[in-house]
């Protein structure tokens, strides 16, 4: 009686513990597979990017997910909507190109933007592009 119950337990703690194994490792690889493809379409390494934003101000003007201290509230939210959106910056088509470009000269693309061109370098605004397109 009491082994058929400490039997149960232990079984369904390894059940959960597996399936818990299960999704973690999905999540992981999940992950992975994302940020590749970001890289592939971008020429960026998404992984260099936090530092690059935190220290070009952009986070000063957008909330950016997964950015310490990105509450920025002037322009549109950078989260996992991004990579579905149909333009950049309303004016653009949505595409690896168009968002790296956006990134480092807003003003000459869109004269009315609030937006400044960063003047960033083409390196570091692919390296952000490959960031917020692997947001989703
Ligand atoms: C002075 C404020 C300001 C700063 C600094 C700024 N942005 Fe922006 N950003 C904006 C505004 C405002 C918009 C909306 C532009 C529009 O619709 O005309 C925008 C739009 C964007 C968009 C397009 C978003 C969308 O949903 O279409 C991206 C991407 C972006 N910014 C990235 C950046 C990055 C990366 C930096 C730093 C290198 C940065 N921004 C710095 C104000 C700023």
């Amino acid at each position: 009686m009491r082994s058929d119950l400490s039997r149960l337990v232990f079984g369904t703690s390894a059940i959960v513990v597996l399936a818990i194994l299960a999704a973690l490792t999905w999540w992981l690889q999940r992950t992975d597979r994302v940020i590749r493809e970001a890289n592939n379409a971008t020429g960026g390494i998404a992984t260099r990017a936090i530092s690059i934003m935190m220290a070009n101000g952009c986070a000063g003007c957008h909330t950016i997910t997964g950015v310490p201290g990105a509450h920025g509230l002037v322009g549109p939210r950078l989260d996992a909507t991004l990579a579905t959106k149909v333009y950049v910056g309303g004016v653009l088509s949505n595409n690896p190109e168009n968002l790296i470009r956006w990134i480092r000269v807003a003003r000459e693309i869109n004269p009315h933007t609030a937006m400044p061109s960063t003047g960033i370098s083409e390196q570091e605004a692919r390296d952000i592009a490959a960031y917020l397109y692997a947001l989703r």
